[in-house]
């Protein structure tokens, strides 16, 4: 049916299109929230410098932990929203003195972590330990008003608790990590806010849009 034909397609296009970027090296749940936390209102190009240079200085949860706020306020200068280094300075100490070092695994733990809302729970949850937690942001936001032509403003509280209902359907038992990353890569690379490349769309054929040709109105307003 068309959730497995979805899943399917999506997954094949990205096994072959997806960008190597650095934090999808492995699955370490540190370098999802560092990664992660990096990339709020900020681009994939300029955060991959960063990240690079963050973890060759803080490589573990325990060395953030460890160090002052000045050297990891000084790390992030340039990238901006500052909040965000001094959380994700918050979050590793809490993963160090409220977990043992290890990151939790349930999504209430990891949702208590400072600055951790509901998509990056859900992009740890998924991308580091495979557990099929939807997730919802600007990209699979847009992907998902387009596949099922909802031309309603995406920032209502009803029509996100529907797009996080639908994300959550979406998902799969097994092999939710790839299938997020694909989900979001499907977004960043082809499903643009203008312009979508629907030509070369693994999913095109699935996609209520396309179908209606409406892909150019939906979503109706641009997410933030
Ligand atoms: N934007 C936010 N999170 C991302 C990720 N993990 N990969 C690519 N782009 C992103």
């Amino acid at each position: 049916e068309w959730v497995a034909r979805v899943r399917e397609r999506l997954v094949a296009w990205y096994e072959h299109a997806q960008r190597p970027l650095p934090w999808r090296a492995d699955q370490d749940p540190y370098r999802v929230l560092v990664s992660e936390m990096m990339l709020v209102q900020t681009t994939v190009t300029a955060v991959i410098p960063y990240f690079e240079r963050f973890l060759n200085q803080f490589p573990t949860v325990q060395a953030l932990a460890a160090a002052d706020e000045t050297e990891v306020l000084k790390a992030w200068e340039g990238l901006g929203y500052y909040r965000r280094a001094r959380q994700l300075h918050a979050a590793a100490r809490a993963v160090v003195n409220e977990h043992g070092g290890s990151f939790p695994t349930t999504p209430d733990a990891i949702r208590a972590l400072p600055g951790v809302g509901r998509y990056i729970a859900g992009a740890i949850l998924s991308f580091a330990f495979d557990q099929p937690a939807p997730i919802v942001e600007a990209n699979t936001q847009r992907v998902l008003a387009r596949w099922l032509a909802w031309r309603e403003d995406l920032k209502s509280s009803r029509t996100q608790a529907k797009l996080w209902e639908t994300a959550e359907q979406l998902v799969p038992p097994e092999g939710a990590g790839v299938f997020n990353q694909a989900f979001m890569e499907l977004g960043a690379l082809l499903c643009t806010p203008r312009s979508p490349s629907c030509l070369v769309c693994p999913v095109a054929a699935e996609c209520g849009a396309r179908l209606l040709g409406i892909q150019d109105l939906v979503p109706t307003t641009t997410p933030k």
